[in-house]
């Protein structure tokens, strides 16, 4: 067995407890640390919700969730049963007066350990939550709040959302998730960074021609309609997972991993990016949305089918974005930001493409060399380099992959990113959480494209599900001269 860090007593209060993320993430992330031996009976986890449950139906509801999100560990019957008993349900309605909040006060009688509450509920209730656990006298100084996004739908509705929570607890506190950063392969870029100098040497405009951060899709927006019509592929994914993941291939070395050394570095690159005037962003942002397709030969339909209100929706269920980082070290290099649904294949990347060489004494120089950091559907680094032909007659080059793959090289891997970031939050550890000023600052950025959507009506450009979105998309990197990666040859 694996050494786990055990994060000793703690107790976990989930409100919104019988919604889709807490059945299909947050539950069975326990359930598997738990499994690891990464926490132990003595913990207790309070699920919190207005239905109206006794503790006793909610664990039968939770084990049949557990059975089908988390199946290979709730197949340890021993181990199952023993976590459904560190759960209980209190009946709740936050906004109504009266309700039992006595039931979790008395739950919460320990004062001296970990205290977490996570809200898996409307963001509207985030602050009204906060202010009925201030009233309750349920906050100590052991206590945390984690925050799911999105956290606002712009910059004011961001800043609201922080100025309420704020009030009851000090920034330090609060946990704002953003479950990318649980993600190893988005974590190993700090690694394969900051532990390699001689990729960092590399890493500028100098040797990087361009970026491409890709975060695609194949699924379509199934039960989650309703929320996805209002938000749209920019604010649900570009403000926070793109930009986090830009963040991390952009910033400067830390002067530690501490939290507020990490994200002192991610700030000053999302204060960095170019702003987007209404010009730019007709010229450097597309958006698309899906339009019936083929997607692993079956046919798919289109988003407004999939939507099923009889109306033509104006969300856009793609966007691709260039920009560029206004720093010394990343001046020349522009950044691609992608991602969709009912894309052509699930796959979550980072290709860092280098320039060519400057005098090619070779006749048939291949395209040159790129990084990638595959961070799903399973990580995988590879470095395209040119080699001699060696079956080829005289000199000739062409490229070859050198490549790890994670589950070659490794036998421990969290299977989801909530396991890591539920137990840093138990522990105190705010480093993969995201600070105030890092949220108000992608807002800053993303605002001006909303705004400028809004007022100068840019058409939606469709797409076939199953394809790579928008013709215009490859034009978009084609006026500098490069491919996105799936059309680029070895
Ligand atoms: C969520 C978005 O934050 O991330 C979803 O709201 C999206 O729309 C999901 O599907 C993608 O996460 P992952 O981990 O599957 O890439």
């Amino acid at each position: 067995m694996a050494l786990v860090n055990h994060t000793g007593p703690f107790d976990f209060v989930i409100f919104g407890a019988t919604g889709d993320l807490s059945r299909r993430k947050l539950l069975p992330a326990f359930l598997r640390r738990f499994h690891a031996q990464e926490f132990s009976d003595d913990a207790q986890i309070i699920c919190v919700a207005r239905t109206a449950l006794n503790t006793e139906q909610f664990r039968e509801q939770t084990e049949a969730a557990l059975r089908e999100f988390a199946p290979e560990t709730a197949q340890d019957e021993q181990t199952l049963h023993h976590f459904l008993g560190l759960l209980t349900y209190i009946t709740l309605d936050a906004l109504q007066p009266g309700g039992d909040w006595q039931a979790l006060k008395t739950l919460l009688a320990t004062n001296d350990r970990p205290r977490v509450f996570y809200l898996a509920t409307a963001p509207a209730l985030y602050s009204p939550l906060c202010e009925a656990l201030a009233r309750h006298d349920l906050i100590n100084q052991h206590s945390r709040v984690v925050l799911e996004k999105p956290i606002g739908v712009n910059l004011e509705t961001a800043q609201a959302i922080n100025h309420g929570v704020g009030q009851f607890f000090p920034e330090a506190s609060i946990y704002r998730i953003d479950h990318y950063l649980g993600k190893e392969g988005v974590q190993n870029i700090l690694a394969l960074r900051f532990a390699n100098p001689m990729l960092e040497k590399l890493w500028s405009s100098e040797a990087i021609a361009h970026v491409q951060i890709t975060a695609a899709e194949t699924v379509g927006v199934g039960s989650r309609g309703s929320y996805y019509d209002e938000s749209g592929a920019l604010r649900d994914m570009v403000q926070n997972h793109l930009l986090q993941m830009l963040c991390m291939v952009a910033m400067d070395a830390p002067a530690s991993l501490g939290s507020d050394d990490l994200r002192n570095e991610k700030l000053k690159v999302l204060n960095a990016l170019r702003p987007m005037t209404p010009d730019m962003v007709r010229r450097n942002v597309i958006r698309g949305q899906y339009v019936a397709g083929e997607l692993k030969r079956k046919d798919v339909p289109g988003y407004n089918d999939d939507l099923g209100t009889g109306r033509a929706s104006n969300t856009e269920t793609f966007v691709a974005i260039r920009t560029k980082i206004r720093t010394a070290r990343w001046g020349h290099t522009p950044f691609y930001l992608r991602t969709g649904k009912r894309l052509a294949t699930k796959t979550t990347e980072i290709v860092i493409q280098f320039r060519p060489q400057v005098w090619p004494i070779f006749t048939n120089m291949p395209s040159p060399g790129r990084l990638v950091i595959r961070i799903a559907p399973r990580e995988e680094l590879s470095l395209v380099t040119a080699v001699r032909d060696p079956g080829a007659g005289g000199f000739r080059v062409r490229n070859a992959k050198l490549s790890m793959s994670y589950e070659n090289a490794f036998s421990v891997t969290y299977q989801d990113s909530y396991e890591r970031l539920l137990l840093d939050a138990v522990r105190g550890d705010p480093a993969l959480f995201i600070r105030r000023d890092e949220v108000e600052a992608s807002w800053r950025w993303i605002e001006p494209i909303l705004n400028s959507w809004r007022h100068a009506m840019t058409p939606l450009e469709p797409y076939r599900a199953g394809s790579w979105g928008p013709a215009s998309t490859r034009a978009l990197l084609a006026r500098d001269g490069a491919l996105w990666h799936e059309d680029m040859l070895t």
